[in-house]
């Protein structure tokens, strides 16, 4: 039977999911949708022997997989069962044979009259059996989906030849079957690509350029989410044109102005001038005895023009709740600097702001669109800059502000530099005014808006630098800027001096001053804080530090990844973790021994380092059972070490001047060239060899990490000891007591000993630190990457035990520092928050 053209092909029922205004969440990148499993094995998901063989799962390369269902990879077969067990992933399974149920009880009607209700459809498939739901289109109503109580009645329906409900002929066919796919959040909008894939894709470009360009595409916004911003911008202007006739409903921020990623947020001015102009001059017509149509209005006794700015929030924000469907989390946030009413639309997972006043962001936007629009480097670089922040934790819009950079700001910070190129990339703002034909001239709230809106009145800019080099430049620029003693002018192009001109008295100055283009007076970074502030410019100089190296430059031959890539790894170019994904635990050690040991061995080859070696290795195997063996060193040569760098000590040692001089792209100085027991000050030089390392392939087969404490209490009291809990005993004792946990650990697993390791991980071990303080630092590498959140856990345990073990073995007593790793505490908050975490490896924690 011909369907006939559908105007939208089975949006699904509008319970649960919802059938969404664009399309359905997809699948995101990979390998793409598979057929779903028989909806009949899925209620004896449990019963599936071996978690490989589940039709969700897929296998990726180096022993890890991917649940094509909830879209997470694991890391080894261990997760996957884990995960394959979890809440999360039984509950997906759920609701996906919930739906197949549900549409193989249902049809696909089209051909009714328009205007044709639910209820006639209901009585008329009613002949067939019992109608559970029915679906209309609501748009224009040309189709519907039928849901019969059962799929006997819907096979009636089918094998009727022919259907017609009040003289028109009906097509009936069954419910299209849609492939589930389950997005972050269930919705289309949200960031599908994960940083994992976003890492991979990028890693096969040629080039830092291509990566740049590429970048942008990976990120923005595809036509379908601008689609679903279009609709449900329609949707708002249509509900409050009923509540406030004439008014406008306009985007502006990231939807708009060029620099849009997945899942950004929807910024809207709810313009109601026009409703208050109408209200006037109705009241004005109403005086002299004639209508003019804003009486229509529900709120017609409501006088706008007299409601207090917060009163109009909250009447916003009733007609939202009340009257738009899908919207949900409903605030009116009247204390902001711009009040506005932050709402989530159901359907299509976006989370957006209604502004009543802020018609500067519509010209700022306008601005903004236009650098995007003037010159192909800027986008690739703003996205790429905004990326970097996002991951190193210094921008991005926190609910309730909070002192990082806003996303905004940073954008003006891009263009600020790019309008102090030599020669510039882009024009300054008061040049723009120059420019600005008659049609283009606005002041709004007193600030002269005034610019060409079209790009095309623009010169091209006649800078030839490449995408590359100039966001190494960005880093290298911004690493030693003086922020809080200038003031950053875009409408000049300028950082100015302090006060600035024309700022007037409301300019707030604070660590980083950032003037906004129009409205002088507000330092679009009056939030960030002094900690932000310097983190920002210590960033910046381990960012640029990064982009002179041949990593950031060269495409590695060698599958590693390189270039943009790097830059984006959370806490990636941090000090210390020159390469994030790497679990670092430090292990400091006292003075007595070390730091004298330290400077004898320079290279960390002498019997001080390999008696920490052999400490390491019994905790490892003899105290919390992990199995132990010689492994490789960590790097192959022709590439720069993948040990991060030791930042206490690069700190400490002199700049190598040939490297900081260095061009971008020139080579890093070798480490032998710093070697230097003979370094002034008697600094030690950075010792990142290959041969320097001690190198161990493990294996962890129990949660020794888990219910340690309890256990611990236990063993001490059994053991009929009368040292309170907190008292340390002595050294050996104290491990012993620890191995002696690890073991009761293992015995109760029921399954005994495992056929197959919980966890594998590579650890390099090598000497770091200076004469006054010595240090081994230990690195973890899980295998197969990316590490998974059991990995997680294990290290989380680890960095905090391991060096009071280590210690006491070595006999200088538990730590002074209960934290130990001090080092490890900075790694891990910037590579391993737990947001970033979860969006680092897609893995739900
Ligand atoms: P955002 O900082 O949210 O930027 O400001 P964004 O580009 O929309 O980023 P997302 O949404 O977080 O991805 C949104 C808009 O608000 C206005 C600007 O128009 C900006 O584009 N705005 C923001 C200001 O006018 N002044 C400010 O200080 C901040």
């Amino acid at each position: 039977m011909d369907a006939g053209p559908d105007p939208d092909p089975d949006p699904g029922p509008a319970t649960d999911e919802g059938p969404g205004p664009g399309p359905g969440p997809g699948p995101g990148p990979g390998p793409g949708p598979v057929p779903d499993p028989d909806p009949s094995t899925e209620l004896n998901s449990s019963l599936v022997p071996d978690p490989v063989s589940d039709p969700d799962v897929e296998p990726l390369p180096r022993g890890g997989f991917r649940c094509r269902l909830c879209q997470i990879s694991a890391a080894n077969r261990p997760s996957l069962a884990e995960h394959l067990r979890g809440k999360k992933h039984q509950r997906l399974r759920s609701l996906r044979a919930e739906r197949r149920a549900q549409e193989q009880r249902s049809l696909f009607v089209s051909g009714f009259a328009r205007g044709t209700s639910g209820a006639e459809l209901t009585e008329y498939f009613g002949a067939f059996g019992d109608v559970a739901a029915v679906v209309m289109d609501k748009e224009k109503g040309a189709y519907a989906i039928v849901e019969l109580q059962d799929a006997a009645g819907r096979e009636r329906a089918l094998a009727e030849p022919q259907h017609s409900l009040a003289g028109h002929r009906l097509r009936v066919r069954p419910r299209e079957q849609k492939v589930f796919a389950y997005g972050p959040g269930h919705s289309p909008c949200r960031e599908s690509r994960g940083p994992g894939q976003l890492e991979q894709e990028l890693c096969q470009a040629p080039d830092v350029d291509a990566q740049m360009t590429q970048l942008v595409g990976l990120l923005a916004l595809s036509e379908d989410e601008r689609r679903v911003r279009h609709l449900l911008v329609a949707l708002f202007q249509e509900v409050f044109t009923e509540f406030f006739p004439g008014c406008a409903v306009m985007p502006f921020g990231s939807s708009v102005n060029g620099f849009d990623t997945r899942g950004c947020d929807l910024d809207l001015l709810l313009d109601l001038e026009p409703t208050k102009s109408l209200q006037a001059s109705t009241r004005e017509a109403a005086g002299n005895g004639s209508g003019s149509g804003a009486e229509d209005s529900i709120l017609s006794d409501i006088d706008l023009a007299a409601t207090s700015a917060p009163e109009v929030l909250e009447l916003v924000a009733a007609v939202l709740r009340r009257c738009v469907p899908g919207v949900r989390r409903v605030r009116a946030v009247p204390t902001a600097r711009r009040p506005v009413v932050k709402f989530c639309h159901k359907q299509s997972g976006l989370a957006g702001d209604i502004s009543i006043d802020n018609r500067l962001a519509l010209l700022n936007t306008r601005f903004l669109q236009l650098c995007a629009e003037a010159d192909e480097r800027v986008r690739p670089l703003v996205y790429a800059v905004r990326l970097w922040a996002k991951q190193q934790g210094l921008a991005g819009n926190p609910a309730g502000g909070g002192p990082l950079l806003n996303n905004y700001a940073l954008t003006l910070l891009v263009l600020f530099f790019l309008q102090t190129r030599a020669p510039p990339v882009l024009p300054t703002v008061a040049q723009l005014r120059d420019l600005a034909g008659d049609e283009d001239r606005t002041v709004v709230a007193g600030w002269d808006c005034s610019f060409p809106r079209d790009a095309a009145a623009l010169e091209p800019s006649t800078n030839t630098e490449s995408s590359c080099s100039l966001l190494a430049d960005f880093f290298h620029v911004f690493g030693d800027f003086d922020f809080p003693g200038r003031v950053i002018s875009l409408r000049e192009g300028q950082a100015l001096p302090l006060p600035p001109p024309e700022a007037g008295e409301g300019l707030k100055l604070g660590p980083l001053n950032l003037q906004d283009p129009f409205e002088l007076s507000h330092n679009v970074a009056a939030n960030v804080n002094e900690k932000t502030a310097a983190r920002f410019g210590r960033c910046c100089r381990d960012a640029a530090k990064y982009c002179r190296s041949l990593q950031y430059c060269r495409k590695s031959s060698k599958g590693r990844v390189w270039g943009l890539t790097r830059l984006f790894r959370p806490g990636a170019v941090e000090p210390g973790a020159a390469n994030a994904g790497t679990f670092l635990i430090s292990i400091p050690l006292d003075d007595a021994s070390g730091s004298q040991q330290l400077c004898r061995e320079p290279g960390g080859r002498g019997p001080w380092f390999r008696e920490v070696c052999a400490a390491i290795a019994f905790v490892l195997r003899d105290v919390l059972k992990c199995s132990c063996a010689v492994g490789k060193p960590p790097q192959a040569s022709g590439e720069e070490s993948e040990f991060p760098e030791d930042s206490a000590l690069s700190e400490e040692l002199p700049a190598a001047p040939a490297a900081e001089e260095a061009a971008v792209g020139s080579k890093r100085r070798p480490p032998e060239a710093t070697n230097g027991a003979a370094l002034p000050g008697g600094k030690r030089p950075r010792t990142n060899g290959p041969e320097e390392t001690a190198n161990w392939s493990c294996a962890v087969w129990h949660r020794v990490w888990t219910g340690r404490r309890r256990l611990r209490r236990r063993l001490r009291h059994g053991d009929g000891d009368d040292v309170p809990d907190g008292d340390d005993l002595p050294d050996g004792a104290e491990l012993e007591l620890e191995r002696k946990v690890s073991e009761a650990i293992a015995q109760q697993d029921e399954a005994g000993w495992p056929p197959e390791p919980l966890l594998r991980f590579e650890a390099s071990a090598r000497v770091a630190g200076t004469r006054r303080e010595a240090r081994v630092l230990l690195r973890l590498l899980p295998t197969p990457p990316p590490p998974g959140p059991l990995f997680r856990d294990f290290f989380h345990f680890l960095r905090s035990f391991l060096p009071v073990a280590v210690r006491r073995r070595l006999g200088q007593g538990g730590s002074p520092d209960p934290r130990e790793g001090g080092d490890a505490e900075v790694f891990l908050s910037t590579a391993c928050s737990p947001h970033e975490m979860l969006l680092y490896c897609h893995i739900s924690p």
